[in-house]
């Protein structure tokens, strides 16, 4: 299975917006396009939160147009900056699906929906934590690759830091204890962050707009990395390749 992730677009309402003198509908456009042209044989493209910056109705369908040339499925979670309600209305005009889960006779793909309201914290609900274990425990034979917004470690960003999944350790619990979780991707830091869990990699995809430099005490715009994509090939044996694409813009 080939997937490509991409995350934290930040569209406005205004395409002319700009956050860090950088035009994020621009700047997602060329990620998008870039993808269309040189990853056509993948099955899925998956949206890890902060596709929109100011929630409204018209930057959910700029997202629709800029996956025109997307042939490949698409899944989408919220992010902080999102609103769950626009992205339910989102994906009911169209052929994107916000789903929980998705699986085929190898793999589960599960996308937490980690926004907690009015917080740019992450947060685990309990009824997704539910499905996710119900998951687990009916498909032992079977291995794990989570999506989600915010990440579930420490990176190392003190004012990134606080914005952590706040009851994470629920979900490092459960990679410790199940060695067929196999990988969580995030969004959300705007930064390339990589480690291990037990069996699990764990790894975040740099956004499609500005990139924020990593350690840092307070938000440091990262000028000189590109804005990019994630990689992900999930194979028959359950292992995983992944790497990151950046793109000049
Ligand atoms: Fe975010």
């Amino acid at each position: 299975m080939d997937i490509v992730q991409i995350t934290d677009l930040h569209l406005s309402k205004n395409k002319k917006n700009e956050l860090h003198n950088i035009n994020t509908y621009n700047s997602a456009k060329t990620v998008i396009e870039y993808v269309a042209k040189h990853e056509k044989s993948i099955d899925y493209l998956i949206i890890t939160g902060d596709i929109s910056e100011d929630s409204t109705m018209q930057s959910y369908s700029h997202l629709l147009d800029l996956l025109k040339p997307i042939k490949s499925n698409v899944y989408l979670m919220p992010g902080n900056h999102d609103s769950y309600e626009q992205i339910k209305l989102c994906c009911s005009r169209s052929t994107v699906k916000s789903d929980v889960f998705f699986s085929n006779d190898k793999w589960v793909i599960f996308m937490f929906n980690t926004k907690k309201e009015d917080s740019p914290n992450g947060f685990l609900k309990q009824d997704e934590m539910k499905i996710f274990k119900k998951l687990l425990s009916d498909n032992q034979n079977k291995n794990f690759m989570i999506f989600l917004h915010h990440h579930p470690v420490l990176i190392g960003s003190e004012y990134m830091d606080t914005m952590i999944i706040e009851n994470a350790q629920l979900l490092i619990d459960l990679i410790k204890s199940h060695n067929n979780i196999k990988g969580v991707s995030w969004g959300h830091i705007h930064d390339v962050f990589e480690t291990e869990i037990n069996n699990a990699k764990l790894f975040s995809s740099p956004s499609t707009c500005f990139q924020s430099k990593p350690k840092s005490k307070a938000f440091n715009m990262d000028s000189n990395s590109y804005p990019g994509y994630r990689i992900i090939n999930l194979d028959e044996k359950g292992m995983i390749e992944t790497s990151v694409v950046r793109v000049k813009i």
